[in-house]
């Protein structure tokens, strides 16, 4: 069984046990303010290669290589002007930047899928001094089983892998609770890979560029990890309801009643005063809630497309779809 070290209070004692299982070349669980993540030396193959394992990823997908700071990430990747603008609004923050690896850089191309090209971010708080004192890049993608609804809390963590890690670092519940927004800068132009916990009308507010927003093929293969029945609960789900039936469990958006509420499995509500920040940050815990009622359905209430909308709404239509 993993051991689990409360950072809030262990601070110390988890960076240095953190730096020595991560040394040893195995993944560790560590709270990011997006979700947690899975992490492992991004220049060390081996290590690499137990966060697919653990997961059971079905294929090798390019993973998000976590940095200390801006100038740590420069030492990996070439940032052009537009790319080094955004990291400079925005990080440490949940922006994940698509950049050209330098040669020789030191990733392995098991972190990168064999791109030239790799994912990085800054994380927020405890994970940015971890990699500072650790002194690597991290590579972590969310710290779930493949497939299935991304950790937001060391116990959702524990609960889905706890039999396979040594350790998961707890700060409790994920500031953001979605993923990061992926962006990669393109001819001088902005395109949105991926919506994420940073609002896509910030990025186009700092940059003064509208986003070249794709749903085409190109962009699915370049985010392989984000196609169809990711983020799948065991349940199915059901989009814009008005109604619930007693079979059901009912996440609903909002203060408008909901038909059938009285006699539904389970009722919950991501933000009664439709706080779409708030709900970002309960989805995949009321998911996961929502799920263990034993509930055939979930029934989601419409959630406005904007602001944190976008990235709710992306989770939402994968949850939703056909299973693989
Ligand atoms: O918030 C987050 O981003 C979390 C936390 C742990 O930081 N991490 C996360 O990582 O969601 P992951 O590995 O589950 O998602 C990585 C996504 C994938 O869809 C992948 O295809 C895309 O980023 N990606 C990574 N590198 C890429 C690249 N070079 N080009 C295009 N897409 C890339
Ligand atoms: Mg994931």
């Amino acid at each position: 069984m993993a051991e689990i070290i409360d950072i809030r209070t262990n601070k110390q004692q988890a960076i240095e046990a953190a730096s020595k299982v991560l040394g040893d070349g195995l993944p560790i669980a560590i709270p990011t303010e997006t979700v947690y993540g899975l992490a492992a030396d991004a220049t060390n193959p081996a290590a690499i290669a137990r966060i697919y394992e653990t997961k059971g990823r079905p294929q090798f997908n390019p993973l998000i290589c976590h940095m200390a700071d801006l100038a740590m990430a420069e030492d990996y990747a070439d940032f052009d002007p537009i790319s080094r603008a955004l990291a400079e609004a925005f990080w440490p923050g949940p922006l994940t930047i698509v950049v050209p690896l330098k040669t020789e850089s030191g990733i392995h191309a098991l972190a990168t899928a064999g791109l030239d090209t790799v994912g990085i971010r800054v994380p927020k708080g405890f994970a940015g001094e971890l990699i500072r004192a650790f002194g690597h890049p991290l590579a972590a993608p969310s710290a779930n089983t493949s497939g299935k609804i991304s950790a937001t809390s060391a116990a959702h963590v524990e609960a889905d892998l706890g039999g396979k890690i040594k350790l998961i670092l707890d700060a409790g519940a994920s500031d953001v609770g979605v993923e990061s927004t992926i962006v990669k800068v393109e001819n001088g132009k902005i395109r949105l890979l991926r919506p994420g916990g940073l609002p896509a009308s910030e990025i186009e507010r700092v940059s003064g560029q509208r986003l070249m927003r794709s749903k085409t093929a190109s962009a699915a293969i370049e985010a392989p990890g984000m196609l169809a029945s990711h983020y799948a609960p065991g349940a199915a789900v059901r989009l814009d309801a008005v109604d619930v039936g007693d079979r059901e469990a009912l996440i609903a958006f909002g203060a408008s009643p909901v038909v059938g509420s009285e006699t539904a499995r389970i009722v919950l509500n991501l933000s009664p005063n439709g706080d779409l920040a708030e709900a970002a940050t309960n989805l995949f815990d009321y998911m996961k809630r929502a799920d263990a009622s034993g509930a055939a359905t979930i029934a989601f209430t419409a959630i406005p497309d904007e602001g944190l909308g976008e990235a709710i709404n992306d989770r939402l239509r994968r949850a939703a779809a056909p299973r693989e």
